[in-house]
């Protein structure tokens, strides 16, 4: 292992929290790739395809720098094949996601059923997640796999639930932040405490990384939702969008529908959820949410959840890695990709 680096490093962007464990997540990628490995050509084809093509791998980046607040030291194989699992279990509901959103464009790459059909996706999507649970099977220690798969079960829950809700503009706030939190903070929250446990940390520090990490989470999840509207596909590697067109209502949508004005509201109503939705109709929905403060709002509360995030690492001893998780949590909400 390379020395540990005193300070969070300031590479002039935010995503200096991932230099600090820049050697871990090396390995990282090299279990990504051992685990893609099928002697299928068209499997083997479709998780390179996904899995390699990039991503900002901030769940890996979590479960490591977790471990490392919370005192592990030295190589730690586990650690990795951990952090590996988490982004590999990530990659094949990306992979699900696109094709239930329609999707044709991630990572700034064709999507999996773009290029190959929804069948070979989904079926593929099914053999990343197996891949998953077969390197944490290697595992003796059983809460690691049932914190894996019980994330991973609400994670599907929170995807169903937003797609039983599809096309319903006026779902209260109340059950949209109960969706992103099933859907993805419970998920990042599932990755703080791998964290904890491949540590040894005690169930109080457990439980403080998995506040914070579901903060982060929800943080995470509103930003993404903020950059649907507002986000540049250069950046993102993403289409804008598609929120609208497929009929989800989220934060941005919702707080604007609730303070526009008559016309407005019809205007907004009649946009949401038509397929054939064009750029200039997209661009005349990103105005009028602006104009109503929806965005605005959207940030602020992604920064009160990054707030809490931080406040709940307050019992952690101070180090670069703590440090670290506290940009993350900024990097959460004020993300531009
Ligand atoms: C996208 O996750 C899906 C959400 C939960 C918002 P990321 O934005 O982390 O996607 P990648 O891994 O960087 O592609
Ligand atoms: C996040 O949902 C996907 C999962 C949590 C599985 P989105 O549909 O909002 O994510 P993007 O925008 O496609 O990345
Ligand atoms: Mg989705
Ligand atoms: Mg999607």
């Amino acid at each position: 292992m390379t020395q540990p680096l005193q300070a969070v490093p300031s590479n002039g962007s935010n995503t200096g929290f991932l230099d600090v464990v820049r050697s871990e997540l090396q390995s990282v990628e090299h279990a990504l790739k051992a685990a893609v490995a099928s002697e299928v050509h068209a499997v083997d084809a479709v998780a390179q395809h996904v899995l390699l093509a990039g991503g900002k791998r901030l769940r890996p980046a979590t479960v490591v720098l977790t471990a490392r607040a919370l005192g592990l030291q030295g190589d730690s194989e586990r650690m990795v094949a951990v952090a590996a699992a988490m982004e590999i279990v990530h990659t094949a509901t990306l992979v699900h996601d696109d094709v239930v959103d329609n999707t044709s464009v991630r990572r700034g790459a064709a999507t999996a059923n773009a290029v190959f059909g929804n069948g070979v996706a989904v079926i593929s999507g099914d053999f990343l997640l197996a891949r998953a649970v077969s390197m944490l099977a290697q595992e003796s220690e059983t809460r690691l796999i049932r914190t894996v798969a019980d994330v991973t079960v609400d994670m599907s829950e929170g995807e169903v639930q937003e797609l039983i809700t599809t096309g319903e503009p006026k779902l209260t706030e109340a059950a949209y932040f109960a969706l992103i939190h099933k859907k993805t903070a419970s998920f990042i929250e599932g990755c703080c405490r791998c964290g904890a446990i491949v540590a040894g940390a005690d169930s109080d520090l457990e439980r403080a990384v998995a506040t914070y990490g579901l903060n982060v989470g929800m943080a995470f999840q509103l930003a993404d939702d903020l950059l649907d509207y507002v986000g540049d596909p250069a950046v993102t590697g993403k289409p804008i969008g598609t929120d609208l067109r497929e009929g989800r209502a989220t934060l941005p949508f919702l707080y604007g529908l609730q303070r526009a004005s008559n016309g407005h509201r019809e205007r907004l109503l009649a946009a949401f959820a038509s397929p054939a939705l064009r750029e200039a109709s997209i661009a005349a929905v990103v105005r009028t949410l602006d104009n109503l403060g929806a965005f605005d709002h959207a940030r602020e509360v992604a920064r009160a959840h990054a707030e809490t995030a931080k406040q709940a690492l307050r019992g952690l001893e101070r180090t670069v890695y703590r440090d670290a998780l506290e940009l993350l949590a900024d990097y959460a909400a004020e993300r531009d990709r």
